[in-house]
């Protein structure tokens, strides 16, 4: 298949040139943590990541927390409908692979059923697994052409779960998400420096506030029209550096779909989070091109035609760049 359903038409696809809202104060985080309700395995998650991150203070890895995945809406509490974004996963999947190459271990915070670590090369629906296997004498085999590759995945993935360095944290809805990397990044405070955010995930904007949740499936309308009245799900990255986890380093992104504006958007971005690092991509060329924005530089990073024929993927040249800087912000704090 050379063809994606998925694929927009840029010429019609949403304007992010209006500026963007302002950054979520600690009021802001008390109502929105208060008016709505933790996921009910919360506490089973906050375990399992205070026991990987005791085994990785042991281990002296550092921990890179990152997000990927796009996070649903739901518009009923029994949801039937839910507004969800594009993100497949990819980068965040990707890069993933790429720091537990380089050394660390990776809390990986994705959307349920979104691509995974190693398993991706796959799962992928343009991938279908059981294209990798061939039947010889009534059992199943791998098929030659591919076992070499696979190999190589399979010892990266046994290693990864072997030195307990991949932790798996699912989410779906925006509010799981936020209420989780509020744990994740409080826990992760006690790495001090060494805690590294990745945060590759496309967050819902505007979201249901759980008061206004209607129990059950919305029923058909008598004015034949459904107006969802949304509100704003605010912007904590400001909360995560000025108070979650204020001495780790934080690396943001910012998507856009006009290269008029990617820098400015970054820009802004780092001026009102005072984080360390954005990374802006465009989506029509977000695998083959990214830009690495500070307050005074701008670095684009870009596959050559010759890696993007062999297949090379971005991230390999992304993480060890993101390394760099990491390596530079344990030193100078
Ligand atoms: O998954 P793929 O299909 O590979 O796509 C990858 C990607 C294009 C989604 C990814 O590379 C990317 O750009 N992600 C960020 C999308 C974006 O522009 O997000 P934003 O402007 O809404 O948020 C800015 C940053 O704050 C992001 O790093 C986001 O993860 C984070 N954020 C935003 C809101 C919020 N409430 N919490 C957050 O952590």
């Amino acid at each position: 298949m050379n063809y994606h359903t998925s694929k927009p038409e840029t010429e019609s696809a949403i304007d992010r040139s209006i500026p963007d809202f302002p950054g979520a104060e600690p009021i802001d985080e008390k109502n929105y943590f208060s008016a709505n309700k933790p996921p009910p395995y919360l506490s089973e998650i906050e375990d399992q990541i205070k026991d990987f991150i005791e085994v990785h203070v042991k281990s002296g890895k550092r921990v890179v927390l990152v997000t990927s995945g796009g996070t649903t809406v739901p518009l009923e509490n029994n949801t039937v409908r839910f507004i969800d974004n594009f993100s497949a996963g990819t980068r965040g999947a990707t890069s993933a692979e790429y720091f537990l190459e380089n050394g660390y271990a990776v809390i990986f915070l994705h959307r349920e059923f979104s691509l995974l670590p190693y398993s991706r090369h796959y799962s992928h629906t343009t991938n279908c697994f059981l294209d990798y296997m061939i039947e010889e004498n009534g059992k199943v085999e791998i098929n030659p052409q591919f076992s070499d590759k696979m190999l190589t995945v399979l010892r990266k993935y046994n290693n990864a779960k072997n030195s307990k360095s991949l932790l798996l944290i699912p989410f779906t809805t925006v509010n799981q998400y936020l209420f989780t990397l509020r744990s994740c990044s409080t826990l992760l405070e006690k790495l001090s420096t060494k805690a590294l955010f990745y945060l590759a995930a496309a967050v819902s904007d505007f979201f249901l506030p759980m008061s206004r949740l209607p129990q059950h499936k919305i029923q058909s309308q008598a004015t034949g029209k459904l107006v969802v009245d949304l509100e704003q799900v605010p912007k904590f990255l400001s909360r995560l550096v000025d108070d979650w986890a204020p001495r780790a380093m934080i690396v943001s992104f910012k998507l856009e779909t006009d290269d008029n504006i990617l820098i400015s958007k970054a820009k802004g971005a780092l001026e009102k989070y005072q984080h360390q690092l954005v990374i802006g991509n465009l989506l029509q060329t977000r695998k083959r091109e990214v830009v690495f924005v500070t307050l005074d530089n701008e670095d684009w990073i870009r596959l050559s035609d010759d890696q993007a024929e062999k297949a090379m993927e971005i991230e390999e040249l992304i993480i060890p760049k993101v390394i760099e800087q990491h390596d530079s912000w344990i030193n100078r704090n």
